[in-house]
Formats: C-alpha cells, sequence, structure tokens
C-alpha cells in the first residue's frame, strides 16, 4: 500500500468535501488536528516556540489544514502547508476558504525531502506527526535548515520509539504496516537534528500528556460533519487503539522539540 493510499485513497477529497457543513465549520477539530492531543498539543507547541503575529510558517505535512488555520487565527502567522497527499491540500485549502483563512494559509502537494522555496524563505518551520513517514532525516532537517531565515525555528512534534519499540502493533494512524513506519528513538531525534546543523533550545518528553489524551479522549458527541475516521476508513479506531496499547506497554513515545538556525 502506498503512502497516498494509507491516507484515504485518491477520492478522499470529494468524499470528505461532500459531506461537509459550512455552517458548522467551527467545530472541525475532530477532523483537521491529525495527530494526538488535537489543537491543545498545537497551542502547547506555538507557545514553545514563541510564535507570534506577522511571522511566516512552513507547515511541513500540513494535511488536512487545522494546525495551519490555529496559527493563523490565534498565534497572527502567515502559513503555507504543503504535504505529500494531493487530496488533503485540496482539503485545507477547501477548508480554509469556508473557514476565513484564504488569505493567511495555502497549501499545496510537495514532498517534505524536495521543498519548492528558496533559501531562508520562513520564519519557522513546523511540523506534526510527519516524521515518523520519512526514513531519510538526515536530508529532511538540512532541507528545513536550507528555507529558514537565520536564527529562525523549527517547532517539531513527533512520536519517536520507546524502549520496547520491536513488539510495535500496527496499524497506527500514520501506517498500516512496518514498511511505511520510520520511527527513531528521542535521543536519536535531538542528535540527527542537531547534526543537520540546528541548535536544540528546548526538548520536552510528551508521552504523559499524549497518553491521558488517547485515554481520556472521545468522539466529540453532536459533531454533524465528517471526521478523522471519514478520511482514515473504517480501521481508525484500531490505529487509535493500537497507539495507546503501543505507548503502555513502552513501544512508543512522544517529543516536542524546539530548535533554531
Ligand atoms: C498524521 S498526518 C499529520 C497532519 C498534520 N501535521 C496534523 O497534525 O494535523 C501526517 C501527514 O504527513 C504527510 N506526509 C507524509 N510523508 C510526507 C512527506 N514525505 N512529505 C510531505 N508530507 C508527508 C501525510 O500526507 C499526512 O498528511
Amino acid at each position: 500500500m502506498s503512502e497516498s493510499e494509507h491516507y484515504g485513497g485518491a477520492d478522499v477529497a470529494d468524499r470528505v468535501l461532500a459531506s461537509l457543513d459550512p455552517e458548522n465549520i467551527d467545530r472541525l477539530a475532530a477532523l483537521d488536528q491529525f495527530h494526538v492531543g488535537g489543537a491543545a498539543a498545537s497551542r502547547r507547541l506555538a507557545d514553545r516556540a514563541g510564535l507570534r503575529e506577522g511571522l511566516t510558517v512552513l507547515d511541513l505535512g500540513s494535511g488536512l489544514g487545522g494546525p495551519a488555520r490555529l496559527l493563523a487565527d490565534e498565534f497572527g502567522a502567515d502559513v503555507t502547508g504543503i504535504d505529500l497527499t494531493p487530496g488533503f491540500c485540496r482539503i485545507a485549502q477547501e477548508l480554509s476558504v469556508y473557514a476565513g483563512f484564504a488569505e493567511t494559509t495555502r497549501f499545496c502537494a510537495a514532498n517534505a525531502l524536495v521543498l519548492p522555496f528558496a533559501d531562508d524563505s520562513f520564519d519557522a518551520i513546523w511540523t506534526e506527526h510527519v516524521a515518523m513517514n520519512i526514513g531519510d532525516r538526515e536530508a529532511l532537517y538540512r532541507e528545513l535548515l536550507r528555507v529558514t531565515r537565520p536564527g529562525g525555528v523549527l517547532a517539531l512534534y513527533d512520536m519517536v520509539a520507546g524502549p520496547n519499540v520491536a513488539s510495535f502493533v500496527y496499524p497506527v494512524p500514520w501506517a498500516s504496516e512496518a514498511s511505511q513506519s520510520h520511527l527513531i528513538d528521542a535521543d536519536a531525534l535531538r542528535r540527527v537534528v542537531s547534526e543537520a546543523g540546528w541548535t536544540a533550545r528546548h526538548f520536552h518528553d510528551e508521552s504523559a500528556a499524549a497518553l491521558d489524551w488517547l485515554a481520556n479522549a472521545r468522539p466529540p458527541k453532536g459533531v454533524d460533519g465528517p471526521t478523522l475516521r471519514d478520511v482514515m476508513g473504517p480501521d481508525f479506531p484500531r490505529m487509535i487503539a493500537n497507539l495507546r496499547e503501543n505507548f503502555e506497554a513502552g513501544r512508543l513515545e512522544a517529543v516536542q522539540a524546539i530548535f533554531e538556525k
């Protein structure tokens, strides 16, 4: 299964947009915050990164665009999102038009390893739950350094391997099978980002917050519009259950970190 098949297949945008209720657009978090912890986790990362009015942000692996809209809405950022899955970019763009963020957010299909931007283009790089799909981390963090202006920041929120990763169970939200998953542990993450030329400013273990959210989050009641289950298909509840089991068994941990160029 290819990565774009894993992420909803070719008709994902038609399916999701057809079931969207434009009157109910303010209740999108069940759909468009595609990471453990939802909007609250994005706010924690933005606070740690010191994001503020007027900064230009590249959202790497922007998914359905929820984090980009949150950064524009609550932190005054101007956000460009790129994502490997074209259907997700289409959904993200249309949701931004519906929700009034067409001026401050934009999305295009691209591979994180070959970014269509000039050197020093952005004040900040933002990436949540994407690097687990990318094997060549050295190339990734070097490419991110290239498009960031000197003094700019990299804000990342990633799943990392725990000590018991050998018994990891699939499927999980980023991978149907092991060949799609490229987990490294927290020390290796810190090392590979630093070796690419970034300076670590903050490095937080988010595992407890992630597990708490997985244990307590419930599907929202009274939300008429589509949710991530509509995007990812009937296996999505099993992916979330496996995620929680992997955390509880010490196979998986979570990190939020800020680096500076
Ligand atoms: C779990 S989703 C996270 C989406 C979003 N960051 C969020 O938190 O709501 C992972 C996203 O990474 C994207 N992705 C995976 N590999 C990628 C790559 N090499 N380049 C760009 N995007 C990628 C997928 O298409 C998917 O939208």
